[in-house]
């Protein structure tokens, strides 16, 4: 029975922040930014800056306790001597140290302080960091992919937003000697950055806009990208046999998809495998029977934010025209509780064959990825597939709100995962499974149950789980619980959906996937 949804409106929206670039000069409208790094060593055009206005930086800095650290903003407002209305000095930290997540998080902390500060043009003087080994382009073109991070915000539901609480900064000018440089380096991040957007978009949405019909309906907008999209319903997985992923939305009014998109960026005759990224996509996890406490359950949202991610990251190769092969696999399905759902002890068989012992229907995300993932190697043959998800509650008291889990008994999979994670400030953590884990989860019925005896080693024995629909295939797993969604603001990352995954699983493609 699929009754008739009220709904609102679908439309993905996004936050447009102007970025451009420019030659330096001191002599602009709006708030001006100049950097300084440890100990409070003033850059060129910093140093041209204070001596329009009398030296009134250098005795700032003489004064207070700014030293140019990292995150430190020193700001003035209406400077005489200065068309400007205000100005910024930006810490970078020791010159030495400075690099590109420096440069991101100088963007987006001065975008951060201006957004609603009634400036509507900042203008941000990235003079060459003596010391520092980042070149003037690289520099300027992350200050400027820090800034679009930075500036995201989902306001979409907001109809009362009093005066003074709304965006005013519409434009970033980054100023550089290598301008030319700067803006050609930007190109393909401004790309990633709407890749990050678009997760941001769809894991801040509630499930009654964002359903697996609506966010299937969203990926296809990927096309005009030119990614191959297909969306698959409940009869063909049916006919796959597909009974663990379908049990999982046995419960619910709307009907589960298997969204498959492929991007075939490498040239024909390179003749690549393809790599693949599976998503969880719970659109909403009440738990199912074994219901969640109500408490923080509308958290269950982003239960969707592996799918998100995987979505988010297609459109960033796509726009970027990444040349490689990659395919994305969502299992998008609603965890309800109804006189449909799926019972504890019910024995589901997944697309593999192998037979499931569904002992709690909190653990469904496994049951989504079981078949998705079988799904993907049997269709693909890729050369490595890596899934993301928001599986556990225990990934979040083994390693907080810092690193995601990863999971593989391919090292060169962990490692070249883990560089990736470095270098985007996306960062992750190998947990090791390993047949002692994977005894957990034999049951008495069936080949499988899908939750371990006890409590212990709660991520792994997920993972565990996973690797027996591998089928073999060098495999990854990244539990994302504790990344997709943040209380607290970063300089690059605002609060709600982080969009976490998409420059990682890029970065990961870019270094170790592309036919030059
Ligand atoms: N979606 C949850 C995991 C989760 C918890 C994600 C908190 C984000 C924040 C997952 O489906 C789940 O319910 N896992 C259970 C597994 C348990 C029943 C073995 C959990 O972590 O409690
Ligand atoms: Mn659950
Ligand atoms: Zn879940």
């Amino acid at each position: 029975m699929r009754t008739p949804v009220h709904q609102i409106s679908s439309r993905s929206e996004t936050t447009f922040m102007r970025i451009s670039f420019a030659n330096i000069s001191s002599s602009r409208r709006g708030a001006l930014v100049v950097t300084a790094t440890v100990d409070s060593e003033l850059s060129r055009t910093g140093t041209a800056v204070d001596k329009s206005m009398g030296g009134a930086i250098q005795k700032a800095m003489g004064s207070g306790r700014f030293s140019g650290k990292k995150g430190q903003v020193l700001e003035f407002p209406a400077p005489a001597g200065l068309k400007s209305s205000r100005v910024l000095v930006v810490g970078l930290g020791k010159a030495a140290d400075v690099a590109a997540l420096t440069m991101e998080a100088a963007g987006g902390t001065v975008v951060g302080r201006l957004a609603i500060s009634g400036e509507t043009e900042v203008a941000a003087a990235i003079d060459p960091i003596k010391g520092s080994k980042i070149s003037a382009a690289e520099a300027a073109a992350r200050f400027a992919y820090g800034a679009n991070l930075g500036s995201y915000r989902f306001d979409r539901y907001r109809t009362k937003l009093e005066d003074d609480k709304k965006p005013s900064l519409g434009s970033v000018v980054v100023m550089s000697r290598d301008a030319a440089g700067a803006k050609k380096a930007y190109m393909p991040l401004d790309r990633i950055a709407s890749g990050v957007y678009v997760t941001r978009d769809l894991v801040s949405e509630p499930a009654n806009v964002k359903y697996a019909e609506t966010i299937a309906a969203d990926a296809r907008g990927l096309r005009k990208l030119g990614v191959k999209v297909e969306v698959l319903g409940e009869r063909r997985m049916q006919q796959m046999g597909m009974g663990a992923l379908l049990g999982v939305n046995q419960g619910s009014e709307r009907e589960a998809k298997l969204l498959v998109m492929q991007w075939n960026g490498a040239p024909q005759r390179a003749g690549q495998r393809p790599v693949a990224f599976i998503g969880k996509g719970v659109t909403f996890d009440t738990g199912g029977i074994s219901i969640k406490p109500s408490g923080g359950m509308e958290d269950m949202k982003w239960d969707m934010a592996g799918a998100g991610a995987v979505i988010g990251v297609m459109h960033a190769l796509a726009a970027r025209k990444a040349r490689a092969n990659v395919v994305g696999v969502c299992g998008l399905v609603e965890n309800m509780p109804s006189g449909t759902a799926q019972r504890p002890g019910d024995v589901v068989k997944s697309m593999s064959g192998q037979t499931v012992e569904v002992i709690n229907t909190d653990a469904e995300g496994r049951l989504v990825l079981a078949d998705a993932l079988w799904y993907t190697q049997k269709r693909f043959r890729p050369q490595a597939m890596i899934d993301l998800a928001t599986l556990t509650g225990a990934i979040i008291v083994s390693l907080g709100h810092v690193h995601a889990g990863l999971f593989s008994d391919n090292d060169e999979l962990a490692n070249t995962l883990t560089e990736a994670g470095k270098a985007e400030g996306e960062t992750v953590w190998r947990l090791p499974i390993g047949d002692q884990y994977d005894k957990d989860i034999n049951s008495d019925i069936a080949d499988m149950k899908n939750v371990g005896a006890g409590r212990a080693a709660g991520s792994i024995t997920a993972a565990q789980f996973l690797k027996r629909f591998a089928n073999n295939v060098p495999w990854a797993h990244l539990d994302i619980a504790g990344m997709a969604w943040s209380n607290k603001a970063r300089p690059t990352v605002p609060k709600g959906g982080t969009g976490f995954g998409v420059r990682l699983l890029d970065r990961w493609v870019a270094d170790n996937h592309e036919v030059a």
